[in-house]
């Protein structure tokens, strides 16, 4: 879809810029990116293509979503966003929080995902349960992600964002990380599913969805084989997800 990008003033462009260099710097002292990933994955995940709510609009600081159970820890991320926050009162949270996401798959060795400012704050967290559930299969995968207008290459691209980070217990009674370098962003993630089970690293059911099914194993073996084809893909889905709603022509 062809993106009418609202203009913002220099000045605003200015402190995007340093905010940037200030969430490089959180990232790299608390080991954080894939929490700050997760949270702008959550934030914008909630889009609702047909009735145009939910979505990357900066609800997530509301006690009320981060009370929705896919979002156990995201008050985490959420805090130690804040004192950066403070010093630009003048960027949206929504912005805020797009802008982590990207800067957390750069930081950790992934693709430059294009940024684009000028979202505005909704007053209204989306309802509770438009996120994907892990127990279930491809069925709730394509309806989950297309609920918010993304495609099949978008699902097993953005699949990818697991290449980050780990599980918690007591967040989502699952435990453990995909990839052997959690904070590294490559395409280990496709290439251990492929692997099988191995001692000590986890594969959700979701993840093992995408080897099973005839469209998405296709894309786990081409993004296995050729990380630049996942880099590709998976910028251009993470730019969708962070946009949905946002600067529509
Ligand atoms: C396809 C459907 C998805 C399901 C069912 C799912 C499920 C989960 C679950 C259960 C966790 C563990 C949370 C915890 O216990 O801390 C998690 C973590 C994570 N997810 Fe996903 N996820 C999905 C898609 C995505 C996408 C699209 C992204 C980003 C592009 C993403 C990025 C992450 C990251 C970075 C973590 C690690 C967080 C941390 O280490 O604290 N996930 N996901």
């Amino acid at each position: 879809m062809t993106k009418n990008y609202p203009t913002v003033s220099e000045d605003y462009k200015k402190s995007v810029e340093k905010a940037k260099k200030k969430l490089r710097g959180l990232i790299a002292e608390k080991n954080c990116a894939p929490l700050m990933l997760r949270l702008a994955w959550h934030s914008a995940g909630t889009f609702d293509v047909k009735s145009k709510t939910g979505g990357p609009y900066g609800t997530m600081r509301y006690a009320a979503e981060l009370a929705h159970g896919a979002n156990n820890g995201l008050d985490i991320a959420v805090r130690l966003l804040e004192p950066i926050k403070e010093q630009f009162p003048n960027i949206t949270y929504a912005d805020f929080y797009q802008l982590a996401g990207v800067v957390a798959v750069e930081i950790t060795g992934g693709p430059e995902v294009p940024f684009h400012p000028g979202r505005e704050d909704k007053p209204q967290p989306p309802p509770e349960g438009r996120l994907p559930d892990a127990t279930k299969g491809s069925d709730h995968l394509r309806d989950v992600f297309g609920t918010m207008g993304l495609s099949d290459q978008d699902i097993v691209a953005l699949s990818g964002g697991h290449t980050l980070g780990r599980c918690h217990k007591e967040r989502s009674g699952f435990e453990g990380p995909w990839t052997a370098n959690p904070l590294i962003f490559d395409n280990s993630y496709f290439k251990e599913l492929l692997s099988g089970e191995k001692e000590g690293l986890l594969q959700l059911p979701t993840d093992k969805a995408l080897l099973s099914d005839p469209v998405f194993r296709p894309l786990v073996e081409k993004y296995a084989a050729d990380e630049d084809a996942f880099f590709a893909d998976y910028s251009e889905a993470h730019l969708k997800l962070s946009e949905l709603g946002f600067a529509e022509a």
